[in-house]
């Protein structure tokens, strides 16, 4: 079975937006575990726009199943990833204007950065993966670097609109993850999935964990997070 990331990011963006105290993403990673989430997903950005350092050092020992934090690969965030130890890294490119990760991580244009942050990271302990586009040469420099799992990114199949451009994402998602299955890399996948476009992606042969934040916050803001989570899971199993 597909192991279900839920990433609580936007929990966090509607407590900021007031600089408030509440909705506190740590109840949200509570209850997203209540339903069946198998891991808890937090993006600590530069610019601390949603998650917060006090949240990720909360959640590290409430959240025993698998910690997952996205993080760019600069010296103050790793040295936080590195304090706070979760069990899992994503290495993402981050961007102060953009609204969202936009696409993968260039590792090879960023080898060396990218190289140093997953030793750093491993050395504490850390499972290292890289969100990369489904580009076989950047799941390759993933692999060299050191990674020991990839995130593909699936935004692009997302955000098709046509039938045929959804196929045609589709195809270079599943082309990824033999790719990457045979470079021995593990396979996460995540970006704009949602519970109508979920499916075809667990299909996916080798896929072992679904990265998903911004539909399920949306549909627990309406339904509860438990409800929410417990609905995605069931999304993914019926695939
Ligand atoms: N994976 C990565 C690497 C991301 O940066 C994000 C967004 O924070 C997600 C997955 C989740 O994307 P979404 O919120 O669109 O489900």
């Amino acid at each position: 079975m597909i192991r279900l990331g839920v990433n609580i990011d936007h929990v966090a963006t509607v407590r900021q937006a007031r600089r408030a105290l509440e909705p506190d993403p740590v109840a949200a990673a509570v209850l997203a575990l209540l339903g069946g989430a198998d891991g808890i997903t937090v993006h600590l950005r530069e610019d601390r726009r949603h998650i917060q350092e006090r949240d990720l050092r909360l959640l590290r020992p409430i959240v025993t199943q698998r910690l997952n934090l996205e993080l760019a690969a600069v010296d103050a965030i790793l040295d936080i990833a590195c304090e706070v130890r979760p069990h899992e890294a994503t290495l993402v490119p981050e961007r102060r204007e953009e609204l969202t990760t936009e696409g993968g991580l260039d590792v090879i244009a960023k080898e060396t950065v990218v190289a140093r942050a997953v030793e750093q990271l491993k050395k504490a302990g850390i499972e290292v993966a890289v969100f990369v586009d489904p580009d076989p040469r950047q799941i390759e420099a993933a692999r060299l670097v050191g990674a020991s799992a990839v995130e593909i990114q699936t935004a692009r199949y997302s955000e098709a609109r046509t039938a045929t451009e959804r196929q045609r994402e589709l195809a270079a998602l599943e082309q990824a993850a033999e790719f990457a299955h045979a470079q021995g890399l593990h396979i996460h996948m995540g970006h704009g999935l949602t519970y109508t476009n979920v499916q075809p992606i667990a299909r996916i042969k080798g896929v072992e964990e679904l990265n998903i934040g911004h539909s399920i916050v949306a549909r627990a803001v309406l339904v509860g997070m438990e409800r929410a989570v417990r609905e995605m899971k069931e999304a993914i199993r019926r695939a």
